[in-house]
């Protein structure tokens, strides 16, 4: 039996995750696949709808019956690497980077009812697209608990990591650049905040599998990131770029 063309990609906030794994995706001819953006749809929904975000039942139900339909970043868009992501049929590509996502996205995802759900929904698109489609080749899914959980049998898992200081300075020179106000201490601390959340929770923490590749991309480029996965990726899947 053919192991399924998937290619695992977690990694805290700010590790290039999405700009390289997209790039990865595109040289493949795989889909790329941003499950962070099904978590911070459900935390955009619960606020806009004015569900207590603290109610597990309440926001466990909206994950349930909410539906999320994520596309690939739409070509040629100068920002490539993010997912378009619609909710009941609503647009919410913009909404879900704001910075009240950021704060109250961790809480949401370490509820359990909501982790099924939308793991539920992973696997089926995440087994459809490494089967081989006949636009894609297979899939690249980027996450926090991918090789981990969803994926455990993924031929490639890579974990892309970088530290703190480095990650903040990427997420604030992007916030910046979009016309945000904020310091980089505070975009330094909210982030090293998530991670924490993300990594301390029961549930599905953010964990390097131990068959994942590390990469530290501290003071490198995405191209040099690339460089590094790109041979392994292609022996592993037996794919050409
Ligand atoms: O882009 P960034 O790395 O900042 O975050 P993201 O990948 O969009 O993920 C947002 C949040 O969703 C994370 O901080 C996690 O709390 C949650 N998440 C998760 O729990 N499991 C995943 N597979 C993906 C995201
Ligand atoms: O998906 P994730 O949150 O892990 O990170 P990202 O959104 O792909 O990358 C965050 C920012 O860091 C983007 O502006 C990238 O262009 C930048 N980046 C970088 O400067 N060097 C890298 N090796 C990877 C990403």
């Amino acid at each position: 039996h053919l192991r399924p063309a998937i290619i695992a990609m977690d990694g805290p906030a700010a590790s290039g995750k999405s700009t390289v794994g997209y790039r990865l995706a595109a040289l493949l001819d795989f889909l790329f696949f941003d499950t962070g953006v099904m978590y911070r749809a459900v935390t955009w929904v619960a606020l806009a709808r004015g569900v207590d975000i603290q109610d597990a039942e309440a926001v466990g139900r909206l994950a349930e019956t909410v539906e999320l339909d994520v596309r690939p970043p739409r070509a040629g868009e100068e920002d490539g690497r993010h997912c378009t992501v619609l909710a009941d049929g609503e647009d919410i590509t913009w909404q879900i980077r704001a910075p009240e996502v950021d704060r109250q996205v961790s809480v949401v995802s370490a509820m359990g009812r909501v982790r099924r759900a939308l793991t539920v929904q992973q696997r089926r698109i995440g087994q459809a697209y490494g089967a081989g489609t006949q636009e894609k080749a297979g899939i690249v899914m980027v996450g926090r608990d991918i090789g981990t959980v969803v994926f455990p049998q993924a031929p490639l898992k890579l974990y892309i990591d970088a530290s703190a200081e480095e990650r903040a300075r990427r997420r604030h020179r992007e916030l910046l650049a979009r016309g945000k106000a904020v310091s980089f201490e505070e975009v330094l601390a909210d982030m090293v905040r998530r991670d924490r959340l993300d990594s301390e929770r029961d549930l599905s923490p953010l964990r390097t599998a131990p068959d994942a590749l590390v990469i530290d991309t501290t003071g490198l480029t995405p191209d040099q990131v690339l460089e590094r996965i790109l041979d392994l990726a292609c022996a592993r899947l037996a794919v050409n770029p």
